[in-house]
């Protein structure tokens, strides 16, 4: 089935700057002249070296720390601080060790105030669902492994229904299986519910896997270095990783990202130190 994507823009990045000041040191450019649009029902992942801005670019985008200049705009509305048309969804699952599962999937709902008691609940069990959770309703995050709790984590994001779904590295903590599994259920989920996702990764392959189009930034300062569609209809099968089309963008982005392609040859200048001596 082909990706449903709307022609109008969920996100609009205008010119986004942002500038750590430190003290006896350089300002660091976290963030330089960035702009993006992302369409609504668009899965986009952003990749590039350690420190190249990707999280401070979501946590902007999630409200959770200002620019220092240029606009950020969801459904049209300056992004000034954290609301209900944007979820986010980090690392580690930050999960109510004294909440069951769906009382944690029902508190990212009640922080909102909306909807009502039987629409929390309705959604929760619909967000339990999507993730394959229900037997665990009643468990503590305690009694969950590391996979489980993500899913209830993606879970509590998905049930209040964001115009925007935020994700830094959610995968990241996780065994290279349950990584596999929970990729190939995000993409579905996605796809089922046709939401928008701005999904941050340092793995090029889950990039590859996920998305529409792979957003590479480059370090020193912060900055989208290229932008690479990936027009194979969503979600997508294992055997897509195979195709000479996956291994084509492959070495495009390890080529753009560390100056080097699959087989480990490359120009020898790894990206991040061919910019910083630019
Ligand atoms: N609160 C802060 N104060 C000062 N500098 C910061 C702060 N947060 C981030 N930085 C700097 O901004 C740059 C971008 O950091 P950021 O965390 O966005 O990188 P990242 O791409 O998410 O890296 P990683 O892949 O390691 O998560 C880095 O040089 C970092 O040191
Ligand atoms: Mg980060």
């Amino acid at each position: 089935m082909a990706t449903d994507i709307g022609s109008d823009p969920i996100l609009e990045i205008v010119g986004a700057n942002k500038v750590f000041q430190r003290a006896k040191a350089d300002d660091v450019w976290a963030l330089k002249d960035v702009s993006l649009s992302v369409r609504r029902g668009e899965f986009v992942t952003i990749v590039g070296p350690s420190g190249c801005g990707k999280s401070t670019l979501l946590t902007a985008i999630a409200g959770l720390s200002r620019l220092s200049s240029g606009s950020m705009r969801v459904n049209g509305v300056e992004v000034k601080k954290p609301g209900a048309d944007r979820s986010v969804v980090f690392q580690h699952a930050s999960l109510l060790p004294w909440r069951t599962v769906r009382k944690n999937i029902a508190y990212g709902m009640e922080m909102q105030r909306s909807p009502g008691k039987s629409e929390r609940r309705k959604r929760a069990n619909w967000a339990m669902e999507l993730v394959g959770l229900t037997g665990f309703a009643d468990s503590y995050p305690s009694q969950l492994s590391g996979g489980m709790k993500q899913r209830a984590n993606l879970a509590r994001a998905l049930a209040t229904q964001p115009a925007l779904l935020l994700m830094d590295e959610p995968f990241g903590a996780l065994d290279a299986m349950t990584k596999g599994r929970l990729q190939v259920e995000v993409s579905r989920i996605s796809q089922e519910t046709s939401q928008t996702v701005l999904f941050v990764t340092h793995d090029i392959d889950e990039a590859l896997l996920l998305a529409d189009r792979v957003v590479v930034m480059a370090s020193r300062p912060g900055r989208i270095s290229k932008i690479v569609e990936v027009r194979r209809p969503r979600p997508r099968q294992e055997d897509f990783v195979e195709s000479p089309e996956f291994i084509a963008l492959r070495r495009e982005l390890r080529l753009s990202i560390h100056g080097m392609d699959s087989d480990g040859a490359g120009t020898g200048v790894p990206a991040e130190v061919a910019d910083a001596t630019a």
